[in-house]
Formats: C-alpha cells, structure tokens, sequence
C-alpha cells in the first residue's frame, strides 16, 4: 500500500515538480489547489512523466469546511507538504490583508484539521526572505531573521511561529520548514516549468520570454550594487534538486528520523550568481542573445543572498547537483515547449 502525501499548491511550479518527484519515489499523491494561479493542464504533465495521475481536489484551503470534507474523504493520508500560498512580492504591497488571510488561514485550517484527523506529519514550503539582507553570507538556519521587508514575506515568517507554537503546544505535529533560495528551470522532459500568468515578475522566465521574443527586452534592476559586477547577486536553484528535498524530508519524517519537531533548513546551491552572470550563462548554454538594458533598482530588493547548505547537506544528506547550465538550457525548452503548445 502507497503512502499518500497531500501537496497543497500542487498543480503550481514547484508544487507540481514535488509531486512527480514523490510519485518517481513510490508515493501516491493527492493535490489540492484552487487554480487561482495555475492550470489544470499541468496535472496532465505530471502524468505524461509518471504515467500516473495523481489525485486532486479543486478547493479554497481557506474554505474550513472544504478541509474538514477533504480530510474525512482520504483517511490515510500520511503527510503533507504546504505550498498553497501568493507569492508575489510587490502584489502583496499592495493587498496585505488579502495575503494574511490567504495564507495565514489557509495553514490554520491546515493544522486544525491535521489535529483533528491525526495526521502527524508536515512539510512547510518557507523562503530566505525571512532573513531580508543578512548581515553576513552565506546565511544559515541560524542566521537572524529580519523585519520582513513584503507582507508576502511577513506571512512566511508568521507561519513559521505559528507551526512553532502548535508543536511547541504539544500538539502531536511533527514539522520540516523549507527555506527556499530562488528556485528556477524545469522539468528535463519539459512537460511541467513554471508558468506565470502574466508579465513575470521572477528573472529567469522574463529572460526567456525576452529570449523567444515575447518580452521586448529584459531589464536589469540595477547595477550599481556593491557586488563585484554591480548586478544583484541570488542563489538559484534547480526546482528538481529542490523538489528531491521534500521527498528526503518526508522520509525523514515517516522514518521518525527528525531530531525536533520543527527542523528548519535552508535549500539553496551554496553559490551566489549575479544577475548578469544569469544572463551570460544562459547566453553561453543556449547560444540565444538575450536584449537587456540596465534600470532603476526594483523597489524591496536585497542586494545579496546566497545560503550555506551544510544543515541540509549533512542533516537531510540532500545536496544541490544540476549544473546552472543545465538547468538554464530546461528553463529555455520549456520555454518553448508553452510557446509551442500555446501556438498549436
Ligand atoms: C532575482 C534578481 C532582481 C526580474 C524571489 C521571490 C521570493 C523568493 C525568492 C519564494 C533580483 C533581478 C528580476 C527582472 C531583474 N521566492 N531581476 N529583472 O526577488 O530574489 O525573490 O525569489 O519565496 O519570494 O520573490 O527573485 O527572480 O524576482 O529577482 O533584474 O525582470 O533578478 O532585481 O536581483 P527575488 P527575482
């Protein structure tokens, strides 16, 4: 018999990479998403990769009634992972409430439910801009957590006290926060990437929107940043590599491996990479110019964060290992693959 993992989000970017990561490890998966920001579709490609399709229900995780029926449906689920959530930075400047509600809500209801049906086991989908600019890189798990600089980040910060004092309540949840550095690329097989509906915020799927001619040109927020070529300087890694972390976290989990019952780490590669130097590696990967021209710096931006890896590495045994490159080259074939698809 299957373990069955929940994975709130999961028709999303790295919701739907995770989920064909735990169906590749023998997991059965059952996804809850609202498809306020994704498609439907995408459960078409996660089965194209596993040759499965994994269950879903379309519901509001706000909605407490909806959880409570969707709890009482599946009774043997063994876990779940949280990635339902907004996450777009400046949109949360300017509708916080609608930010605090969705995705403070939307994990109370999770966690009350998670109780109420003895569901032990829980993996939170958390980000290093808790951390805003660190004083000192690279940032560990240890490092300070600063006033967050979004309510976006504000509601990731908050949920992280909130499953601090639910188990720290005694309440039997045993817990694993995931603080992702900036997750980029696809799928090799190109079935699943990142969609964004609209004009990208993130950098790498602007880049190859400006690389398949539909973005006029990428712009570089800025460069006169005290970093060695001026550009801003992130960790990005590989949404495969990072989707392997949850799989190691709930085994890690079922297997009572955990040393806490909050454990907290930092998923990025270790290395920081400006953007420029994005933009040069994906030129040299994929043999595509890409047209930029240098801006303003973008209002809420840090100027440099890379993680140290070593808690993950030697905890969880899960290490970053897709070379940029590689990972650049899925980015752009997914690229093409929506154009192609959208075009057909
Ligand atoms: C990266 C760099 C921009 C777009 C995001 C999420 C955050 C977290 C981490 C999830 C910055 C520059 C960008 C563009 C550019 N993820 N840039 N031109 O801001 O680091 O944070 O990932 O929790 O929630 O917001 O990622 O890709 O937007 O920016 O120059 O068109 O690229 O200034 O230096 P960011 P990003």
């Amino acid at each position: 018999m299957k373990k069955l993992v929940v994975v709130t989000g999961g028709t999303g970017f790295i919701g739907s990479h995770t989920a064909v990561e735990l169906m590749e490890a023998g997991y059965d998966v059952l996804i809850i998403d609202d498809l306020s920001n994704s498609r439907i579709e995408v459960l078409d490609g996660i089965e194209r990769i596993t040759g499965r399709k994994p269950l879903f229900e379309k519901f509001d995780l706000c909605d407490r009634v909806k959880v409570t029926e969707c709890f009482k449906k599946y009774t043997g689920i063994a876990a779940i992972i949280h990635f339902a959530a907004h996450k777009a930075v400046p949109e949360s400047m300017d509708k916080p409430l609608m930010y605090y509600e969705n995705n403070l809500l939307s994990l109370i209801n999770l966690l009350r439910a998670m109780k109420e049906y003895g569901v032990k086991y829980f993996v939170f989908s958390s980000s290093c801009t808790v951390y805003g600019q660190p004083d000192t890189l690279p940032v560990t798990e240890k490092s300070p957590i600063k006033k967050a600089a979004s309510p976006y980040g504000n509601t990731k910060q908050i949920s992280e006290e909130i499953i601090q004092d639910v188990v720290s309540a005694g309440d039997p949840i045993q817990a694993i926060s995931l603080r992702y550095f900036n997750p980029i690329g696809a799928h090799p097989t190109a079935y699943i990437g990142e969609l964004p509906i609209g004009i990208p915020l993130n950098l790498v799927p602007y880049l190859t929107q400006t690389a398949i001619g539909i973005r006029e040109e990428l712009q570089v927020f800025g460069d006169d940043y005290n970093t060695p070529d001026g550009s801003a300087i992130r960790d990005y890694i590989n949404v495969v590599d990072l989707s392997r972390a949850h799989v190691v976290s709930i085994d890690r989990l079922l297997a009572g491996k955990n040393k806490s019952a909050l454990e907290i780490f930092n998923l990025g590669t270790g290395n920081g990479l400006s953007v420029f130097e994005i933009i040069n590696s994906f030129e040299k990967a994929t043999g595509i110019k890409v047209k930029y021209q240098v801006v303003g710096r973008r209002e809420g931006d840090i100027e440099k964060v890379w993680a140290d890896t070593s808690l993950a590495n030697n905890e969880l045994g899960w290490k970053a290992v897709i070379p940029l490159e590689e990972t650049l080259r899925s980015a752009w074939k997914w690229e093409q693959y929506i154009r192609q698809e959208n075009n057909g």
